[in-house]
C-alpha cells in the first residue's frame, strides 16, 4: 500500500463568482521511503495540492474532489478530530514562512514543549523539555535557542525550528513547501542534507514542493511535474531528469543551467505563460506553449500513460516521435 495515494484529485477555487480550476484530476502515489519532489512554475498548483491533502483549504472558497489516502485512510472523509491527530503524528508540514507557524510572544522551547504536551498529556514538563532540546540538537541548533523568541532567530535558524517542530512526533510523511527556498544556497544545502539524513534515521518520507529542479535532483527519489493544475509527468528522478518524456519537463530542465554545461536561459525561457485557470484550453493544457502542438493536441486531452516501471507522461507523442 502506498504511504500517500491521490486519486483523481481536483481543486476548484470559487473566486469573485468565477471558478478557478487550480488542480485537475491529479493521481499519484508516494511510496514509503521514496521521497517525491513536486515541480512546476509559479501558479501551477503545488501549494494548492498539498493544502488540499492537509485539508487546510477554506471549505466555502475551495471545492476539493477525489480521494487522498494516507496509509489507506481517506483524509478527505476523516473527522476533524481524527485529522488533527493525523496532521501532527502521521504527516506534518513545513512552509516557506516558518515565522507564521511560531508564536511571537512565546520562547521557542516553551512553544514546542506546549505542543508536545498537548498531544502527550501524560508527559511531564521536564520530559517534554528534554524531548524538545533533543530535537533542537537533531536539527543542528544550539541549546540556547530554547530560550529565544522567534524574532531573535536568523532565517536559517527559524527554518530549522520549524523542521524540528514538524518532527515532534516523528511523522511518516513530511511535506515541505518551498521550505528552504528563501535561504542562501549554503544554508539551504546544509539543511537539505540534514533532512535527508534524518529521514533515513527516522523512517520519514518527504514530499517536497519546489520550483528548483536541482533541489529535487539532489534529494528526491521520484519527481512529479505539475503544470496549470495537471500532472504532466511522473517517474524516478534519475530517469525523468535525464530523459524527460514530456515537452514541458524538457523545457523546465533546459532552463536550469545546472543540468547543462553551457549557459542557459532562465526558467521563463519556456515561451508564453500559464493558461487562464478559469477557462482552460481545450485538449492538451500545454498546447498553447508547445512547439510540437498539432490539431490532435488542441482537440483531445492526452491521457496519462505508463511507460514501464514508474514512468508516466501525459502527452500524445511521449515515447514516440515529435514533429515541429
Ligand atoms: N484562495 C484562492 N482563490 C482563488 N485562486 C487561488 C487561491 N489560491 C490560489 N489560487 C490560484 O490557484 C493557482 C495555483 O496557485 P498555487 O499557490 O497553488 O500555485 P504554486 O504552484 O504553489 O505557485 P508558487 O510556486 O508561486 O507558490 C494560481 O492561479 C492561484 O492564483
Ligand atoms: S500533447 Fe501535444 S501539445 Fe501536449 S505536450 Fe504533447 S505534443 Fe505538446
Ligand atoms: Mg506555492
Amino acid at each position: 500500500m502506498a504511504l500517500l495515494s491521490l486519486q483523481d484529485v481536483s481543486v476548484t477555487y470559487l473566486s469573485g463568482g468565477k471558478r478557478v480550476h487550480a488542480i485537475n484530476h491529479v493521481s499519484l502515489d508516494v511510496e514509503k521511503g521514496e521521497s517525491l519532489g513536486i515541480v512546476g512554475e509559479s501558479g501551477s498548483g503545488k501549494t494548492t495540492l498539498i493544502m488540499a491533502v492537509l485539508r487546510l483549504l477554506p471549505p466555502g472558497r475551495a471545492r476539493v474532489e477525489g480521494t487522498a489516502e494516507l496509509e489507506g485512510r481517506d483524509l478527505f472523509q476523516m473527522s476533524d478530530q481524527e485529522l488533527s491527530t493525523v496532521r501532527w503524528e502521521q504527516m506534518s508540514v513545513v512552509f516557506q514562512k516558518a515565522m507564521n507557524a511560531l508564536s511571537p510572544v512565546h520562547r521557542i522551547g516553551k512553544f514546542l514543549s506546549d505542543i508536545y504536551r498537548l498531544h502527550r498529556p501524560d508527559v511531564n514538563k521536564r520530559d517534554a523539555r528534554r524531548a524538545v532540546e533533543e530535537l533542537l540538537i537533531l536539527v543542528n541548533l544550539p541549546p540556547r535557542v530554547f530560550n529565544l523568541y522567534p524574532h531573535e532567530l536568523s532565517g536559517g535558524m527559524m527554518q530549522r525550528v520549524s523542521i524540528a517542530m514538524s518532527l515532534l512526533f516523528t511523522p511518516r510523511l513530511l511535506i515541505m513547501d518551498e521550505a528552504t527556498t528563501a535561504l542562501d544556497v549554503v544554508t539551504q544545502n546544509q539543511i537539505l542534507d540534514e533532512i535527508v539524513e534524518l529521514e533515513e534515521r527516522m523512517d520519514i518520507t518527504r514530499v517536497m514542493i519546489t520550483h528548483d529542479i536541482s533541489v529535487v535532483a539532489g534529494t528526491c527519489k521520484n519527481v512529479a511535474v505539475l503544470y496549470a493544475g495537471s500532472l504532466l509527468e511522473f517517474g524516478p528522478v534519475d530517469e525523468v531528469l535525464v530523459e524527460p518524456m514530456h515537452p514541458y519537463t524538457k523545457g523546465l530542465i533546459e532552463s536550469f543551467p545546472t543540468f547543462e554545461a553551457e549557459e542557459r536561459e532562465p526558467l521563463v525561457s519556456i515561451g508564453g505563460s500559464l493558461p487562464d485557470l478559469v477557462e482552460l484550453p481545450q485538449g492538451c493544457v500545454f498546447a498553447p506553449r508547445c512547439k510540437y502542438a498539432c490539431d490532435l493536441c488542441r482537440q483531445k486531452t492526452p491521457e496519462m500513460r505508463s511507460f514501464g516501471g514508474k514512468r508516466k507522461a501525459a502527452c500524445h507523442f511521449a515515447g514516440g516521435e515529435f514533429h515541429e
